[in-house]
């Protein structure tokens, strides 16, 4: 073990005590309330350029969001303020940030070259001989795979549901990949019915090994296998988890191990990444894994002014705090990357989903937005009418893919110049939504416009009232030059060290998830209540009670 022993930075401030903060709070009384995109590029044609950040495989527009010049600088004197410099190298040294499970957060290590992180010994031995066993899987003459079922929940299913979608284009032709998280029998019921015992290979992904779900859908598949007459458990059944002991009671004999310092949604990049591993094999795995160490170099050195996860916290903070947004929406405009909003509710909610401080003291200001979204352009046509014209302002991230990649999908080529046609129709909507949310339309110019679908009866200034939109609404664009690999480790890892910026701002503990755990402590007490005999306990209050009795088999 070459475990560092650097200590946990010290005298850091919490936000609202700082200079910073209080600069901000009047700034924002003085001009961030009144802000207009509109005018504040009339007035300096060069917003574009100032406001674009370069980080590795993500280019970054920011211009279109409520920042101006002193906004910026007092965010960076925040982000000095409280630390987040000292916190960042204490996470990378691998320092026990995460307090109140006395743990280092490393996850950084497990994408760092061979020498240059902690721990690099024992990463790079369980990397090897995932990454190695993958191709074994990959070799499917010899394997005789066809299918691969992941079996865990949270950050042991959502990174690889994920990904593996994303980077289709480089995926194994030969193989599906399913995921089964719900302990919802509907979930894994239909996965096993088009399976054969044979030609399937089950990964049990579970950083504990304990967690209810995921051992009551191993149960239940093992229990196909067998019924179905699967005769070699030990080859069809493997697992990633830290509780190697307790995979081995479960039967399982081969097991890839990681850390107590990976978090389970910071985990895609360990032995969680199996089935990603297996999707890509060995070479693309290694870029991923390099895209994501790109950008923790960016982060760990780049200057603050353009230092892209960092800004983007730091404009989390600001509409979180000062403009009071409670929600985010992220559209991204790949259709690969359509299980990304619910990864990212993982990653923010479950990191910065926090009520009291470092020190255990409530906050007296609000944290986590609540992050949601759907791939463009299926959300123009449901939801995007409420971010035009609805009484919430929500800023939106827009993630843009310059070239689209099918992969060995398109051999004809006349299907591939319709579907690079429509990469192009992509691309023009989402630029158009953005340009939409800013610009907006005026009264005068929607009473302008002949509406062939709109009532004869209405007149005309109440009909331009209802097709008015008021513009002025932030969004941030990222663009990605190609869905490939590194770029997608790089723009996952930008999610990560966002979240810690943020949270760090805000003197939380990032990396905990205690909420998680009332629930699964009741559900335990109630599981006996709801089977068929047991007495409903004396002290269920009356509404779980009353619903207990109607569930009742
Ligand atoms: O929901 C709580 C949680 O602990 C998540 O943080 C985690 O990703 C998930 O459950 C799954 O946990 P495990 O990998 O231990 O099964």
């Amino acid at each position: 073990m070459n475990a560092p022993a650097t200590k946990p930075p010290v005298g850091a401030l919490r936000c609202d005590r700082t200079e910073a903060w209080a600069a901000l709070r009047g700034h924002y009384e003085a001009h961030g309330r009144d802000f207009d995109l509109r005018e504040a590029f009339a007035r300096d044609p060069g917003r574009f350029d100032s406001l674009a950040v370069e980080a590795p495989e993500v280019f970054a527009d920011l211009s279109k969001n409520h920042l101006d010049t002193a906004t910026l600088h007092f965010l960076l004197d925040l982000a000095r303020e409280c630390g987040v410099e000292a916190r960042r190298a204490a996470m990378f040294a691998g320092s026990p940030i995460n307090s109140t499970e006395d743990r280092a957060v490393l996850h950084s290590a497990l994408r760092a070259p061979r020498g240059a992180a902690p721990f690099s010994d024992e990463v790079h031995r369980t990397l090897d001989a995932l990454l190695a066993y993958a191709e074994t899987v990959r070799d499917t003459a010899t394997s005789g795979i066809r299918d691969v079922v992941n079996i865990g929940i949270g950050g042991s299913d959502l990174g690889p549901q994920m990904v593996v979608p994303a980077l289709d284009a480089c995926a194994h032709p030969g193989l599906r990949f399913h995921f089964v998280s719900n302990v919802d029998g509907h979930d894994i019921a239909p996965v096993l019915r088009g399976l054969n015992p044979a030609q399937t290979l089950f990964i049990v992904a579970s950083k504990t090994f304990t967690t209810q779900e995921t051992i009551a859908n191993a149960q239940a598949a093992r229990a196909w296998f067998i019924a179905r007459g699967g005769s070699d458990v030990a080859k069809h059944f493997v697992a990633a988890t830290t509780n190697v002991q307790a995979a081995a009671e479960f039967g399982i004999v081969t097991t890839f191990g990681f850390w107590d310092w990976v978090g389970g949604r910071y985990s895609l990049w360990s032995a969680i990444g199996l089935p990603i591993a297996i999707a890509i094999g060995a070479d693309h795995f290694r870029a991923l894994l390099a895209g994501a160490h790109a950008m923790d170099r960016h982060f760990a050195t780049a200057p603050l002014a353009k230092n892209l996860p960092l800004l983007l916290g730091l404009l989390d903070v600001w509409y979180r705090n000062f403009h009071g947004h409670a929600s985010r929406s992220v559209a991204p405009y790949h259709q690969g990357l359509r299980r990304l909003p619910a990864y990212l509710q993982q990653l923010e909610m479950e990191s910065n989903g926090k009520r009291v401080d470092a020190s255990g003291a409530a906050l007296p200001y609000a944290t986590s937005p609540v992050v949601w979204g759907e791939p463009g352009t299926n959300a123009q046509h449901a939801y995007f009418q409420m971010l035009h014209q609805g009484t919430d302002v929500i800023p939106v991230e827009f993630i843009l893919v310059r070239r689209a990649t099918y992969g060995a999908l398109v051999a004809d080529r006349a299907l591939q110049d319709q579907l690079d046609r429509q990469h192009r129709m992509l691309l023009a909507n989402g630029l158009a939504q953005a340009q939409a949310l800013m610009v907006g339309k005026s009264a005068e110019a929607a009473r302008a416009e002949q509406v062939p679908t709109a009532s004869r009866s209405i007149d005309p200034a109440t009909l331009a009232s209802h097709r008015t939109f008021p513009g002025n609404r932030p969004s941030t664009t990222l663009l990605l030059d190609e869905l490939s690999p590194r770029s997608l480790g790089a723009l996952i890892a930008l999610y990560e060290h966002r979240v810690f910026t943020s949270g760090a701002v805000w003197h939380i503990n990032s990396f905990d998830q205690w909420g998680v755990e009332l629930g699964k402590a009741l559900s335990a007490r109630l599981l006996p209540q709801l089977e068929a005999g047991a007495a409903a306990s004396a002290d269920l209050d009356p509404s779980t009670a009353g619903l207990l009795r109607r569930l009742r088999p």
